[in-house]
């Protein structure tokens, strides 16, 4: 057995107090520090001048799981960081999956450090909306074709349950995002509450409380996760709140 370590870690959404202290453990006792290079930047506090730092790019995700892989089959303790949770739009199933690969005898202990989403610390800033069923998409097509997207988003569109939107749009990919909002607007009412919520718990945070007809693409970034209100959701004063056991059908 490699006596190394890999623990991938989920570093929430930004901010050091939405961090769990197994996150910062992970990191601070790595021999060896892997992410993409702003994730990296999101655990400076953490990091030492002993340690190895390897900043990635965006789009060489499956080199950055080989060569934390690497490293910890060379001896070392790797913290491989994603943003949020690492399991969800992160780098926890591709990292499992290359190392599933590998000779078990070979194989360093693999821990995976859970973390608070986006989705979630965005929910809390609104109230409650997701605490009926919810659904995750991502909208990025870098790695899936877009039909597959549009696909999942009209069957949950139709469905009611309330959604979490990320990757929803960037300077360059805008299309997507409209098609999204079409699909919404034929399946849903006008009037469906919308949270637009901008780097949270990172300096610059912002939330927009909107509606399906009102909303605007050009407010919607890399930054933003969008929750699209479910069939249970209801505004209750300043909050947007999901009640299970109401809505139309209850
Ligand atoms: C590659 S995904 C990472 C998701 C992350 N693993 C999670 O569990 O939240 C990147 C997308 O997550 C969303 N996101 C991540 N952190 C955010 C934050 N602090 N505020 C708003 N959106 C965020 C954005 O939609 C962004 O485009």
């Amino acid at each position: 057995m490699s006596p190394g370590t890999l623990h991938i870690v989920g570093l929430g959404p930004g901010g050091i107090a939405h961090r769990t202290p197994a996150a910062a453990d992970a990191v601070a006792g790595a021999d060896a520090v892997v992410g993409y290079a702003s994730y990296v930047d999101a655990c400076a506090d953490l990091l030492n001048d002993g340690q190895r730092i390897v900043r990635g790019r965006m789009g060489e995700e499956g080199a950055r799981a080989d060569e934390a892989l690497v490293l910890a089959c060379e001896g070392a303790r790797v913290a491989l960081v994603s943003s949020g949770d690492a399991g969800v739009h992160g780098m926890a199933a591709r990292t499992l999956a290359r190392a599933a690969e590998l000779d078990a005898n070979e194989r360093p202990a693999i821990v995976v450090v859970p973390g608070v989403t986006a989705a979630q610390a965005a929910a809390a800033l609104a109230g409650a909306p997701l605490s009926d069923d919810f659904a995750v998409l991502s909208l990025s097509d870098l790695t899936v074709p877009w039909p597959r997207v549009e696909h999942r988003l009209a069957a949950l569109a139709a469905s009611g349950i309330a959604l979490a939107l990320y990757n929803p749009r960037s300077s360059r990919r805008t299309a997507g995002f409209d098609r999204a909002v079409e699909l919404l607007r034929e399946a849903r009412a006008a009037a469906t509450p919308v949270v637009l919520a901008h780097d949270v718990t990172r300096p610059g945070e912002g939330l927009e409380r909107t509606t399906l007809g009102a909303l605007d693409p050009d407010h919607v970034t890399m930054r933003t996760v969008v929750l699209v209100a479910g069939d249970t959701a209801i505004e209750a004063g300043p909050w947007l709140v999901a009640l299970r056991g109401t809505g139309a059908d209850a």
